[in-house]
């Protein structure tokens, strides 16, 4: 057995957004322990430039490392286009990354178009561009930047007037061009699809990658498989760079079962 198999799987976004993703993991590794960790103190990150965003992935690693995780999940599309790179080069640690799920939508269109909602930094960064050309072909794959989205998850108001009235001016012009399919190219999205699904109705179909990358992080720590392996449950602990009390009420409100947060002094 791997000396690093009883430690948990360290999971982290800028917020809240990442749950979405948590959620994922949870479902395909039931006996594992997770930690979570939202630098809900910095977010949003998709309006920063990069260096800030790839001082903030660093320093939320280096947390979860310090905890013992024995890999760590980049549950942050904007986190992983800037920082994944160079998480990689200083953790020693299996680290799983998300990308916007272009490709399936690609395969998945009719109508030969494709909206995809993300943050600035993630709509402008060349990993997305890259994305765009390899699977892109034939296809008109159209990137809308969401500023706002984030802050409105962040701050539970999942469907309101401000909320609505910025999907609808972000929808809009996927819409027009003919879009059939959308991608969530960020994890705080899939807490708004409800909404987003009314507002453009049953006949789009609205794809995200929480379950993809599930599956990648059974895959890549198949090697650190809990012993207790279908014989537990495991625990899901909470950290916040924001205030802890509110964090609590924020998060039990996406997850039924937050018993505690703890904080993570805003320096790390
Ligand atoms: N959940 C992050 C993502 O997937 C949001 C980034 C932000 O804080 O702007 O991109």
């Amino acid at each position: 057995m791997n000396a690093n198999a009883h430690a948990a799987i360290g999971v982290f976004d800028s917020g809240l957004g990442g749950l979405s993703v948590l959620r994922a993991i949870r479902e395909v590794l039931p006996a594992e322990d997770l930690l979570y960790l939202a630098d809900s103190g910095y977010a949003p990150y998709g309006d920063r430039d990069e260096a800030f965003i790839v001082a903030r992935s660093m320093a939320m690693c280096d947390f979860l490392v310090r905890q013992g995780a024995k890999a760590i999940v980049v549950a942050c599309n904007t986190a992983t286009v800037v920082a994944a790179r160079q998480l990689r080069e200083r953790f020693n640690v299996p680290i799983v990354a998300m990308e916007p799920a272009i490709k399936p939508a690609v395969e998945l269109t009719r109508s030969k178009v494709v909206g995809v909602l993300a943050t600035s930094r993630t709509v402008a960064s060349p990993a997305v561009a890259t994305l765009v050309e390899r699977h892109g072909q034939g296809v008109d794959i159209r990137l809308q930047a969401c500023p706002g989205l984030v802050t409105q998850v962040e701050k539970g108001d999942l469907d309101g007037p401000h909320t609505r009235e910025l999907l609808a001016q972000y929808l809009a012009p996927l819409r027009e061009a003919g879009a059939d399919t959308l991608v969530l190219g960020c994890t705080h999205y899939p807490f708004l699809l409800p909404v987003i699904q009314e507002m453009v109705g049953p006949s789009v179909t609205i794809v995200e990658s929480a379950a993809a990358v599930a599956r990648e992080v059974v895959r890549r720590t198949a090697h650190l498989r809990h012993p207790l392996h279908g014989q537990r449950d495991g625990e899901t602990r909470f950290f916040t760079t924001a205030d802890v009390a509110d964090a609590r009420l924020r998060m039990s409100a996406l997850w039924d079962s937050v018993a505690d947060v703890q904080p993570v002094p805003m320096a790390t």
